[in-house]
């Protein structure tokens, strides 16, 4: 099964789970403290990850230390220059997106950067424009946002959920590059990363959630149906890679099983792309490219 997210392409996308996935749902009790080995011994590789091993804490926390301060320089020439910066972190539930945006923020002046995590639209937002209520949150000249779920959640979790209808979907998928272009072209600079976990990953992190009782609040009804529709997920995913990544806005791929590499590797991939004085171009160093990479054409 840990090879399946990685190899599924679109053609076959509509199969049913294979005996595989369903042995490995079957398994999973949330409520057992005790999880099966057989998932907790294939996290890390799940999915298809190149790494058997997690970076080790010492060179995670200099490199970050390191990256945090390049991160401090850009966000000075950014603010100095007027510009206006936009990253949005897509992916599963549980693929870490907060965490990444919290290291990525950690060291930056909170005055000029801030996330952006909404929650379901409300009756007012339901009757607007589907992008409006993204929009309200966008940077002015010199500030720095991060969204946690973005926009994509219409061809996401609303539509793996039933939150919207297949037709407000599709409009979404058409309409998105469009939206997108607007914004680069206005000068706004947005990356677009979408993190990858492994089932075994995902059912790791849940079962992590739900008996940490410091993360039990991060457990919702939304990540407990997620567990019975990887599939559905998967199908989402690569539809919104094929169509929506474009020239201008393409999709940042981040392999995050191992959550410090891809913290490392998102924050390194904006400032290997961003120009600014001073750059240290051996602090910032090269993206892996075993973890990271544009488009579909990256994640096969
Ligand atoms: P998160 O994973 O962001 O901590 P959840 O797992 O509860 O939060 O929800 C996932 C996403 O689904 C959130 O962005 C939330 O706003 C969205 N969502 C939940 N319920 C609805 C709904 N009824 N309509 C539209 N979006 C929803
Ligand atoms: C994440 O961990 O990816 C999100 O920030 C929270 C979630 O997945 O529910």
């Amino acid at each position: 099964a840990g090879n399946k997210g990685k190899n599924k392409g679109s053609e076959d996308a509509t199969s049913q789970p294979s005996s595989d996935d369903a042995e490995l749902a079957c398994s999973f009790d949330i409520n057992n403290p005790v999880l099966p080995p057989a998932i907790a011994d294939h996290a890390l590789t799940s999915g298809g990850f190149p790494y058997d091993s997690e970076l080790k804490k010492k060179p995670y926390g200099e490199e970050l230390t390191e990256l945090q301060l390049e991160l401090l320089k850009l966000q000075s020439h950014i603010q100095q220059q007027g510009q206006r910066f936009i990253a949005l972190f897509e992916g599963r539930d549980a693929s870490g997106k907060g965490s990444c945006i919290r290291r990525f923020m950690e060291r930056l002046n909170s005055r000029h950067a801030r996330s952006v995590a909404l929650s379901k639209p409300n009756e007012e937002e339901r009757g607007q424009w589907y992008f409006q209520r993204y929009v309200r949150h966008f940077p002015t000249a010199g500030d720095m946002v991060l969204f946690d779920r973005s926009w994509y959640n219409r061809a996401g979790v609303e539509r793996v959920m039933n939150f919207c209808t297949p037709e407000q979907t599709e409009n979404f998928l058409r309409d998105v590059p469009d939206f997108e272009a607007l914004l680069v072209r206005d000068g706004i600079q947005l990356f677009k990363f979408h993190l990858i976990i492994g089932r075994e990953m995902q059912l790791v992190r849940f079962h992590e959630r739900r008996h940490n009782p410091f993360k039990r609040w991060k457990i919702t009804d939304v990540d407990l149906a997620a567990i019975d529709k990887w599939d559905d997920y998967t199908r989402a995913q690569n539809e919104i890679f094929a169509r929506t990544s474009s020239e201008l806005a393409p999709w940042i791929i981040v392999r995050a099983n191992d959550q410090r590499r891809a913290r490392l590797e998102t924050i390194r991939w904006v400032l290997f792309h961003s120009d600014y004085p001073d750059k240290d171009a051996k602090a910032v160093g090269t993206p892996d490219p075993k973890i990271i990479g544009i488009g579909p054409e990256y994640y096969r």
